[in-house]
């Protein structure tokens, strides 16, 4: 198969399981292999959007019981996904470059409340 042909089948997939990229296979993957994220553990996805990691990272977090946090924070406004995400899934909005140590503390899942925020890059 071309790796064209191997694209439209990952994105296909991706859309027949309800993830908003292809990526998410990527992380899936990762998971499989390596376990990174595990029941209850608190994820940080630096550019974040469209979004199919903070999927993945929510359905890795387990039932919801178990607790846990998914914050995503990316230069543009991403929507959380309808589909494999959660109340425990958060996205902000901002340069994580320019980031101040305050607002990368806001985004602790403990800081976490209420709707997704997006900080002012000054102050
Ligand atoms: C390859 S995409 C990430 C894919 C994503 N993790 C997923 O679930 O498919 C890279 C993202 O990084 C974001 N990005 C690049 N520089 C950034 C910065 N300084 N601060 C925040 N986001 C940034 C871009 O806007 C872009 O959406």
């Amino acid at each position: 198969m071309s790796g064209a042909g191997l694209q439209d089948f990952y994105c296909r997939e991706a859309q027949r399981l309800g993830y908003v990229a292809r990526s998410a296979f990527k992380l899936l993957q990762m998971q499989k292999q390596f376990k990174l994220i595990g029941a209850g553990d608190s994820v940080l996805d630096l550019g974040c959007a469209p979004g199919a990691w903070l999927q993945v990272a929510c359905q890795s977090l387990g039932p919801l019981e178990k607790g846990g946090a998914v914050v995503g924070v990316d230069l543009k406004k991403v929507n959380v996904p309808s589909h494999h995400c959660d109340s425990r899934v958060k996205t902000v909005c901002a340069d994580v470059m320019n980031l101040r140590m305050v607002q990368a503390r806001a985004f602790s899942p403990q800081e976490m409340h209420q709707e997704r925020r997006c900080p002012q890059l000054k102050g």
